[in-house]
């Protein structure tokens, strides 16, 4: 452990916290996560050990499916020193009717923490209010802040800065990943435009919270139908699938409604030139996105998936450390 790293723990206001939506980060708490997660890569790349959370343990609960989600918790927890334990939903007594929140009390009495991929937002909102130990949002049908502050890491890693630049989001506006967008870009200062169609953008209560902290860091944020006027100039355009887990009853009726809403090559080419191109995965290849831009030399998509593992090592070690 570098002298350097040991400083930004000495500051660690997120000891202890839940984090459940980026609304609840300050551009401090950020920061601090970006730190962290800078030294964390950097002494992994160079084979060096730190295992802060040395007989600790993260308990992994999963309502949904998940490839990175779960790959990267497993490891960077085994990587930390510490454990992870994954509990499928479907396995505990949750998944037959036992209360969050006696769920909450005894999960608490022996784990340092949870991680949580759930349906309903309220139900991890109530498993924080009543676990006295870190909850961490790995996914809900209202956010997905762990996979933002990656994006947002791995945007700084190769742009160096955020204000200035623009981020257009194409496809569904009114899912996890273009909420926490919203919020997590605002809140760093990048201008934010989502093409959704109509029916299909950002609510009131997140275009609300969304404003207030474009309000703070001097960025803008537009909503339109309009995929080239969010995509003109853009700096980072993203996309994700256009149905998410536990919408594919809708999916031939999304497949309509969204075709158009598309990163392809015609897109690619109203942006800045040296646009990133990335997508939270799994990704519909032909769908959201064409397999060329995919595969092209803008696209970014395995470095933010990579940047899951380091960032989410970060978010446990303040957490949880
Ligand atoms: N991006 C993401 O969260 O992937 P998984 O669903 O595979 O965890
Ligand atoms: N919006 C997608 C994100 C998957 C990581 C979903 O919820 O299925």
């Amino acid at each position: 452990m570098s002298t350097n790293a040991y400083s930004v723990y000495e500051l660690n206001s997120l000891k202890g916290r839940d984090l459940l939506s980026l609304y609840d980060l300050s551009r401090q708490d950020i920061d601090m996560i970006f730190k962290t997660a800078e030294t964390l890569k950097t002494m992994q790349k160079m084979g060096a050990e730190y295992k802060p959370l040395k007989g600790k343990t993260l308990g992994l609960v999963f309502e949904k499916s998940s490839t990175r989600t779960r790959v990267s918790f497993e490891v960077g927890i085994w990587q930390l020193g510490g454990y992870g334990l994954f509990l499928s939903k479907n396995d505990l007594q949750l998944g037959r009717g036992e209360p969050i929140k006696d769920t909450a009390r005894v999960l608490s009495r022996y784990l340092d923490g949870i991680m949580i991929r759930a349906y309903r937002h309220s139900e991890v909102e109530e498993l924080a209010q009543y676990a006295d130990i870190p909850i961490i949002n790995g996914l809900t049908d209202l956010y997905h802040p762990c996979q933002v502050l990656a994006d947002l890491f791995t945007i700084y890693e190769k742009k160096k800065k955020f204000s200035g630049l623009k981020l257009a989001f194409v496809g569904d506006g009114d899912n996890n990943m273009s909420n926490s967008l919203l919020l997590g870009g605002s809140k760093v200062g990048m201008d934010i435009s989502v093409a959704s169609p109509m029916g299909y953008q950002p609510t009131d209560m997140i275009l609300k919270k969304a404003q207030e902290c474009a309000k703070l860091s001097g960025s803008k944020i537009t909503i339109t139908d309009d995929v080239y006027e969010a995509c003109k100039g853009a700096d980072v355009l993203y996309t994700d699938v256009w149905t998410s887990m536990g919408q594919e009853e809708e999916q031939e009726q999304r497949k309509q409604i969204f075709s158009g809403y598309q990163i392809n090559s015609e897109i690619l080419k109203i942006a800045n030139e040296d646009a990133l191109v990335m997508h939270c995965l799994p990704a519909h290849r032909g769908e959201e996105i064409t397999d060329e831009v995919m595969e092209g030399p803008n696209s970014v998509v395995f470095d933010e998936a990579e940047n899951r593992l380091h960032v989410q090592k970060s978010i446990m070690s303040l957490l949880m450390g």
